[in-house]
């Protein structure tokens, strides 16, 4: 990892010395799940109580289905328990098989949902500037085997749409979305979940958006709906007829109750992002060696869900592992997503690479994702571009 030479890291002695900023007083982790109001969600769970339809496809359940298929303005929707399944499940009923080509720089759920498949991952790198599968590294990376693209909108920034889809559709694969990260997301005044041929998002507590634990696919061939719900529920196209050996994947009422309320205040919990996010790219411009990614182009629509940085060794006076420990020392926790690369776990390890995977190796050396959430106040935000300036000043020391 480039940097590891550079140990200077803050002892206590030094945070002692330091007359300001102090550390924070409670831990500030990366995220924090959002939660509505209490009263509307005992409001609503009444009618749980009363109607004792917990799961199986509930009237909560659908009416979360409707909602969502209104908020993306697209019919062909299917809620899952979480995202891995929905993945797993959506390959699966594509009929994905043999190659796909993929990236190493994601949550590794990206790459177990082609594993249960027994699909082989082909890695290939990421461009530099928003992290997502560089296009024509995908198209050198093409065999007689490939079924599929499996690209990832991490941290929410939307891939090469275009260019991928170029590719796809040249050489006849299937491009399917990991938009784990990217619900409420629009390019062109278009959501996200309109590109590819599918798109997987997850409403785990830890996004943007959540439903407790969730899955939801969106794909474009309305056939596929009817298979998905066969899948997630054990293959049961009726009480006594069993079609195909699915699994039990199914959300419950709770989930969809939950995923129902935080949709409603979904707009504030973005603005805020937008708040906190404005903040940090004020504040960390004027820190040498700590770099955002460039502002998106004014097409896009963010959903603000993560703050990622790079941390340039040299320039910065510690290397990303040391502003991580630091900043612990100051309660501040913030995630070194995503490291390792999927390529460098054990169970991924002797999958072949013919990709060097330049960039996705020298971005995972160097990232950090600061924390972001509704409840982080700007004083907070403030306190930690402080305690990450004063990381600087005595690294440069
Ligand atoms: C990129 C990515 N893909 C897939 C997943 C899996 O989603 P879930 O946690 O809902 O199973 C996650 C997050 O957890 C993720 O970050």
């Amino acid at each position: 990892m480039d940097g590891k030479t550079m140990t200077k890291s803050l002892s206590d002695h030094e945070i002692l010395m330091t007359s300001d900023p102090r550390p924070f007083e409670k831990p500030i982790y990366v995220t924090k799940p959002f939660l509505p109001p209490i009263e509307e969600f005992t409001e609503r769970l009444k009618e749980i109580w009363d109607s004792h339809w917990l799961t199986n496809n509930g009237p909560v359940l659908q009416g979360f289905a409707c909602q969502l298929s209104k908020y993306l303005q697209i019919d062909n929707v299917c809620l899952f328990t979480n995202g891995t399944l929905a993945l797993q499940i959506g390959l699966q009923g594509m009929g994905i098989s043999g190659e796909v080509i993929t990236t190493p720089f994601t949550f590794v759920a990206t790459t177990h949902s082609l594993f249960w498949n027994k699909i082989r991952p082909v890695f290939v790198d990421i461009e530099p500037d928003y992290y997502t599968l560089d296009p024509e590294k995908v198209e050198a990376a093409i065999t007689p085997w490939t079924s599929a693209i499996l690209a990832v909108h991490v941290f929410g920034y939307p891939a090469k749409l275009h260019a991928l889809a170029d590719v796809a559709r040249r050489h006849n694969l299937k491009l399917i979305y990991d938009a784990a990260h990217a619900f409420g997301v629009e390019v062109c005044g278009t959501p996200i979940a309109h590109f590819g041929d599918m798109s997987m998002f997850s409403f785990h507590a830890t996004k943007i958006y959540h439903s407790i634990e969730g899955g939801l696919l969106t794909f474009k061939d309305s056939g596929l709906k009817q298979i998905f719900n066969y899948l997630k529920n054990f293959g049961f196209k009726n009480e006594v007829e069993v079609v195909m050996p699915g699994t039990n994947a199914k959300m419950n009422e709770i989930q969809a109750l939950m995923g129902s309320l935080v949709l409603k205040h979904l707009d504030e919990i973005i603005n805020k992002g937008q708040e906190i996010e404005t903040i940090y790219r004020d504040r960390l411009k004027t820190i040498p060696g700590i770099n955002l990614p460039p502002q998106l182009p004014d097409d896009v629509l963010y959903n603000y869900a993560y703050v990622p940085v790079e941390v340039e060794p040299k320039e910065f006076g510690m290397n990303r592992d040391e502003l991580c420990d630091a900043l612990k020392r100051y309660n501040i926790f913030s995630r070194r997503y995503f490291y390792p690369l999927i390529t460098e776990y054990a169970c991924y390890r002797n999958v072949s690479v013919f990709d060097p995977l330049t960039t996705a190796r020298k971005v995972s050396s160097r990232i950090l994702t600061l924390p972001t959430y509704y409840d982080l106040t700007s004083d907070e935000v403030h306190r930690i571009c402080d305690i990450i300036s004063s990381c600087h000043d005595v690294g440069k020391k």
